[in-house]
C-alpha cells in the first residue's frame, strides 16, 4: 500500500534526524557545554544589569536558539550575532528571528573556536567552567580594549581584577568581566 511505504520513509526521515540531533548534542558536550537553556526572566534581569548600548556588537558564544541574543536585540537594539555549533537550534533560532522581524541579528553555524571575536563589544557565554577558562585566553589576546564578559553561573579564574560586578541567579551567579 503507497500509504504504508510513505509512512515507513517519515519515520525514517524523523530518525535520521534524531540521529543528527544527537550527533549534534554530543558534539556541545566535548566542544563546549551541552544544551541547557537559560529562563525568559534570567535573561532579562541578565541583560539589563549589562548596559548594553544601542549599537554595540553582542556576541554570544552556543547561543542554541537565540533566545538570549534575539532578546538582546529586540529589546537593547544591540547587533546581534550567534554561533551555534547545532544545525537544528540555529535554525530554529533563524525562524524566530524572522518571526520576530528582527534585523541586526546574524546566525552562524560554526564552531566558536574557530570565530573572529575580535570586533565584539559584549560577549555572553553559559558554557563549561574549563571551556571559559580557555576562551579568557582568546579574550585576553583578541578581545577589544573594554569588551565586556558576560559568563552565566561560571566565574572565570584569573580575571578577579576585571570582575565589576556578579547578581545572584538563584544559589548561582551571573559574572560581568571588563576587560
Ligand atoms: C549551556 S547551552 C547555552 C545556551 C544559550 N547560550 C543560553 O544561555 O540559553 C550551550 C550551547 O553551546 C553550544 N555549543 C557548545 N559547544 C559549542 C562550540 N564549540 N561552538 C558552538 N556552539 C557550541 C551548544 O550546542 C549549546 O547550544
Amino acid at each position: 500500500m503507497w500509504w504504508k511505504v510513505i509512512a515507513e520513509w517519515v519515520i525514517l526521515i524523523i530518525q535520521f534526524g534524531l540521529a543528527i540531533f544527537m550527533f549534534y548534542m554530543m558534539a556541545a558536550f566535548y566542544t563546549g557545554a551541552p544544551l541547557v537553556l537559560t529562563r525568559r526572566k534570567i535573561i532579562k534581569k541578565m541583560l539589563d544589569e549589562a548596559g548594553l548600548k544601542p549599537g554595540q556588537l553582542f556576541i554570544e558564544l552556543g547561543c542554541a536558539e537565540g533566545r538570549v541574543l534575539r532578546t538582546a536585540v529586540k529589546d537593547y537594539h544591540v547587533r546581534g550575532m550567534g554561533y551555534e555549533i547545532n544545525f537544528f537550534l540555529v535554525w530554529w533560532g533563524r525562524i524566530m528571528a524572522g518571526l520576530q522581524h528582527l534585523k541586526n541579528i546574524r546566525f552562524i553555524v560554526k564552531n566558536f573556536w574557530k570565530a573572529d571575536l575580535s570586533g565584539a563589544d559584549v560577549i555572553y557565554a553559559y558554557l563549561f567552567p574549563d571551556t571559559m577558562q580557555k576562551l579568557k585566553v582568546i579574550f585576553d589576546k583578541t578581545g577589544k580594549k573594554n569588551l565586556l564578559v558576560i559568563s552565566r553561573v561560571f566565574e572565570i579564574k584569573g580575571w578577579e581584577n576585571k570582575l565589576i560586578k556578579k547578581i545572584p541567579e538563584g544559589d548561582d551567579w551571573i559574572y560581568y568581566y571588563r576587560k
